[in-house]
């Protein structure tokens, strides 16, 4: 086995804030790749674009909170297997005429054995999954003690979202009152009202991997270029590429290390190439680039603005597990990560994310908006005596615990939003995006525009 891979070697500790694989050079120049590993990004908090402080502001004290998650990290993903994964497995595993240990970059391939294999049941919570999902829960307790632990969380229907809801309640729960996991069906006719609203919504359509195919075809193009000058009898191309790049997300996901991420094979450049063309995927199969995200993200917005905003409520806290989409589209209904915002009415959404160059300034970054277990949380402070503010009612958003200033909304202690100007926004919000029926042109005739399950389920 290659030394770095050994030298790679999992520990607890140096998940969330260290780079098991750092690479310095000369003058000090690092790179993690595990920061921009796009959609197989590990669940990290990142600090880079703007280290805002995600203490409570001075003065205020947290009254409420609504955590909406994706699930933690998975083995493997379907569709990756399928179209990437496997067809690079089955060609390597097939392969003779290469000597692997002649290449430097690639040794580690002459005694390589995937922790995936064909018979691999994909879709499922790995233990890092579920020990990260169980440390944000520990990380909730300590952020929020003055918060009652719930007696009921939410969780979409399939495995892997359900069980990384169970370990998130094992790391909140206190052993005389377990948390009852609430699953909610995740179907094709359930109109608004549960936590997968894309899957019920007929306008919603995934164009981002077309879109994205042209950057895909650049950034591999060197990548393979290189491959095929050390290996020519493999003949490496687009999918073999990806298929590589995926393993080192999902290899480290299962052991926390992966050959595949080790920077003398994929140089940095190449891991910004890969998370860019994520980035141009997400933004129009769940962000700014497809138009019904804010009327499918609204509900939930509406749903969780209206828990908080209520004189009571049955629980302190409201914490719910899905999939990337509905965090990415909440987003969007914010207002959040929006790549124009500063540019008003210069370049459109569309032309913010060029197919043919990386544009570095862009605000929607997969890797930080929707690593595994990427959240959103929105805070209720009440604040007194808070220098040079009004006492009184605010909200704040944080996206895995950085907080964010809501466009047009931000004038509160720790950049939060007052409640008048909450209510103002959402106002604003209802007036651009209701009518999820009406948006989705849904087909069937018991659809909702609303979501309730939260009080009611099913
Ligand atoms: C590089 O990092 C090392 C160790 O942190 C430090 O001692 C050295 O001064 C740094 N060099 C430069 C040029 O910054
Ligand atoms: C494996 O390689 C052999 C010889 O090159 C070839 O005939 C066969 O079709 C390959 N099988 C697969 C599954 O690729
Ligand atoms: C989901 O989890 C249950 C309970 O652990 C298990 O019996 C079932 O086989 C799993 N389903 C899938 C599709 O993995
Ligand atoms: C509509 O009916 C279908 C079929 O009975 C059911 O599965 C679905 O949950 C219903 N949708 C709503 C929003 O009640
Ligand atoms: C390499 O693979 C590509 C894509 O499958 C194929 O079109 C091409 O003919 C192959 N080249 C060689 C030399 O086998
Ligand atoms: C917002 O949510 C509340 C509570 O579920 C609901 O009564 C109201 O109709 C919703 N408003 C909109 C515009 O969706
Ligand atoms: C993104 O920002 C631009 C510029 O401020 C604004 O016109 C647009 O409405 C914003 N998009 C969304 C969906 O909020
Ligand atoms: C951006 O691209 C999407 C997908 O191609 C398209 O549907 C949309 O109309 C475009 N938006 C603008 C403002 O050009
Ligand atoms: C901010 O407010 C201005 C003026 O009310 C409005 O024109 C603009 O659309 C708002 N921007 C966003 C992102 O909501």
């Amino acid at each position: 086995m290659a030394p770095l891979h050994q030298s790679a070697s999992f520990q607890l500790l140096s998940l969330l804030s260290l780079a098991p694989h750092s690479w310095v050079a000369a003058y000090n120049y690092t790179f993690n790749p595990l920061e921009h590993l796009g959609r197989v990004s590990p669940y990290f908090e990142p600090r880079d674009v703007q280290p805002s402080n995600p203490s409570t502001p001075q003065g205020c004290t947290v009254a409420r909170a609504a955590l909406l998650s994706r699930h933690g990290a998975i083995n493997v993903n379907d569709d990756d297997f399928e179209d990437w994964i496997q067809p690079f497995l089955v060609k390597f595993l097939n392969h003779t005429g290469t000597d692997w240990s002649s290449i430097p970059s690639m040794s580690f391939l002459a005694d390589y054995q995937s922790p995936i294999t064909p018979d691999t049941e994909p879709e499922t919570l790995t233990k890092i999954g579920e020990f990260e999902a169980t440390e944000l829960a520990n990380n909730f307790a300590i952020r929020y003690p003055s918060l009652k632990t719930p007696s009921k969380i939410w969780a979409s229907s399939p495995n892997r979202t359900f069980d990384t809801a169970q370990a998130f309640a094992h790391g909140l729960e206190n052993p005389d009152q377990p948390i009852e996991v609430v699953r909610v069906n995740e179907g094709l006719h359930d109109g608004a009202n549960n936590l997968v609203p894309y899957q019920s919504c007929p306008e919603y359509r995934e164009e981002g991997i077309r879109i994205a195919t042209p950057f895909r075809e650049l950034f591999t193009k060197p990548i393979k270029a290189r491959f095929n000058a050390l290996a020519p009898v493999f003949n490496f191309t687009t999918v073999d590429v990806v298929g590589m790049m995926l393993l080192c997300g999902y290899e480290f996901a299962i052991q926390g290390s992966s050959p595949f991420c080790n920077l003398d094979l994929f140089p940095p450049d190449d891991w910004l190439g890969w998370e860019y063309t994520d980035d141009i995927r997400y933004n129009y199969d769940v962000g700014y680039g497809n138009y019904v995200s804010g009327p499918v993200g609204f509900p939930w917005v509406n749903a969780t603005a209206q828990l908080l905003f209520a004189e009571t409520a049955d629980q302190d806290m409201y914490v719910s597990f899905t999939h990337r989409t509905l965090p990415s589209m909440a987003l969007v209904v914010l207002g959040l990560f929006n790549n124009t915002a500063f540019v008003g009415s210069g370049p459109g959404i569309n032309e913010s994310l060029p197919i043919d160059r990386i544009n570095p300034h862009r605000a929607w970054r997969t890797s930080n908006i929707s690593p595994d277990l990427g959240n959103i949380v929105i805070e209720k402070l009440a604040c007194q005596g808070s220098y040079g503010f009004d006492d009184g009612e605010y909200y704040r958003v944080l996206a895995n615990n950085a907080p964010q200033a809501i466009p047009n909304c931000s004038s509160g202690p720790g950049w939060s939003c007052s409640r008048s100007g909450f209510e103002d926004l959402l106002q604003e919000k209802e007036e651009r995006y209701y009518g999820y029926s009406k948006w989705c042109q849904v087909d069937y005739d018991n659809s909702t525009d609303i979501v309730t399950f939260y009080q009611h389920y099913p």
